[in-house]
């Protein structure tokens, strides 16, 4: 089958990484406008870059979780594709083939010249770090505010996709939260999210709890199609 994967903050949660919404708008203490939009960076590039950098250094301290682990074993038997809002490389390091990060990367960095100039980065990133044309070097995320270029290769997927299992969504920031608008009419759907914005249906199976335990049901029930 072909399934497609559709993951927010909370997959992530249990290895230890906060999720956004939960915070009083506020993301490690900064109002999201200062550290995740263009005029933020141009206003106070040392804040953001620092911001970014302590991030990465969280990244790096934490794991995948069993969520992450079922998610890649489903590749053992199925054509998987992971569609993640997620600037984390949890699904990588869990074992998934191919993701999609709608968001950007947390552990890559671009040019702020040319946005196709892609460098791999695991350390710190500061004010002066130029590429190679003497621009300035800055995270590989979509900020708020910036096109989305990954869309279009997710939506083919969603299209294709047999089984679409979302996890972990508040499903409140577009465009990623529309993708679910291309699945085929016969697409088998899963929520899994102890919070969810949506209620079981005859289109969609909603499973309220947390990800390490609502992805084996998940699975459980998939095992039961076959
Ligand atoms: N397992 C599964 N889901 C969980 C868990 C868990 N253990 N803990 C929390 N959640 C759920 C919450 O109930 C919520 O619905 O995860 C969701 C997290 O929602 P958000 O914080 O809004 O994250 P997300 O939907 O990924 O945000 C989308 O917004 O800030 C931007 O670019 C950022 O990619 C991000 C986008």
């Amino acid at each position: 089958m072909n399934i497609a994967v559709l993951t927010g903050a909370g997959i992530s949660a249990e290895s230890g990484l906060k999720t956004f919404r939960d915070s009083n708008g506020l993301w490690e203490g900064h109002d999201v406008m200062e550290v995740a939009t263009p005029e933020g960076f141009e206003r106070n590039p040392d804040l953001v870059l620092d911001f970014y950098n302590q991030r990465r250094k969280q990244l790096l301290e934490v794991r995948p979780n069993e969520a992450h682990k079922a998610i890649a074993d489903l590749e053992k038997d199925h054509n998987v594709s992971v569609i993640t809002q997620n600037v984390d490389d949890l699904h990588e390091r869990a074992g998934s083939s191919k993701v999609v990060h709608l968001h950007g990367e947390l552990l890559k960095v671009r040019s702020t010249g040319d946005r196709n100039d892609i460098i791999e980065w695991r350390t710190d990133l500061i004010v002066g770090d130029y590429c190679e044309n003497k621009h300035q070097l800055r995270p590989h995320i979509v900020w708020f505010g910036e096109e989305v270029p990954m869309m279009e290769v997710a939506i083919s997927i969603v299209e294709k996709a047999d089984v679409i299992i979302i996890v972990g969504t508040s499903m409140q920031v577009y465009p990623a939260a529309g993708l679910i608008q291309y699945a085929s009419e016969v697409a088998q759907l899963y929520f899994v999210d102890p919070n969810p914005s949506l209620h079981t249906s005859e289109r969609i199976l909603v499973f309220s709890e947390k990800a390490t335990t609502g992805i084996p049901k998940v699975v459980a029930h998939l095992n039961m199609l076959n």
